[in-house]
């Protein structure tokens, strides 16, 4: 399966989006809600309707970034947000290149093919500052129909991750939407060596 721009744009054309909660990810409502620093460059690949990013808008976030390569939905979106200071980008995640203090995960890892798993783990580590974050979450299940979604589990996600971040949290999620409840890991990774600082959010 090709998992382009034409795949995911075909999607959206025909409604067929069953990852759409229609609402922002009740654990990275959690997660924006502890955070005090309005200005931090903050990214989302995959942003999909983008309920993330305006509710980061919405809390007077000033830097959000989101990536999606879906030409229609991107184009929906920058209509939507035009209004704000939320930047849509229409392109590849694996060919962005930025440097952000957060990047926020919403189902664009269970979207992309597993063999390119590596690839994300390495393109997060070099889009992320010093101190920065990769948060959000991972589901802790498979799938009976092949993907995407693409499933996994914690121990798969350590192996990954841990050669370049450093693992602060990686375990289930006590505040899932529940249609994804007991479905669900809570990451927070910091790049290996680049955590000069961390300001704890
Ligand atoms: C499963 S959807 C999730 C959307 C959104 N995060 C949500 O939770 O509703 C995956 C999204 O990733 C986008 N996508 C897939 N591959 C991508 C890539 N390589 N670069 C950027 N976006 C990509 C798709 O267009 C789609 O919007």
């Amino acid at each position: 399966m090709n998992l382009d721009s034409q795949y995911w744009d075909n999607r959206y054309l025909h409604h067929e989006t069953g990852w759409d909660m229609g609402v922002v990810s009740p654990p990275l409502k959690s997660y924006i809600d502890q955070i005090h620093n309005k200005d931090l460059s903050i990214m989302i690949p995959g942003g999909g309707n983008s309920y993330e990013a305006a509710y980061l808008a919405s809390q007077a976030f000033g830097d959000v970034t989101v990536i999606d390569i879906a030409p229609s939905l991107v184009e929906k979106l920058q209509e939507q947000f035009k209004h704000t200071r939320i930047k849509v980008i229409c392109g590849d995640f694996f060919e962005h290149t930025g440097s952000y203090d957060l990047v926020l995960e919403q189902t664009f890892f269970c979207a992309i093919d597993p063999a390119k798993r590596p690839e994300y783990a390495a393109h997060m580590y070099s889009l992320l500052k010093p101190g920065g974050h990769l948060a959000g979450v991972l589901f802790d299940r498979t799938f009976e129909q092949s993907g995407p979604p693409f499933g996994g589990s914690q121990e798969e996600y350590e192996k990954l991750f841990s050669t370049l971040f450093d693992i602060k949290t990686l375990q289930p999620c006590y505040n899932s939407h529940p249609a994804r409840k007991g479905c669900e890991l809570f990451i927070n990774l910091m790049p290996k060596i680049k955590h000069l600082c961390d300001n704890s959010y």
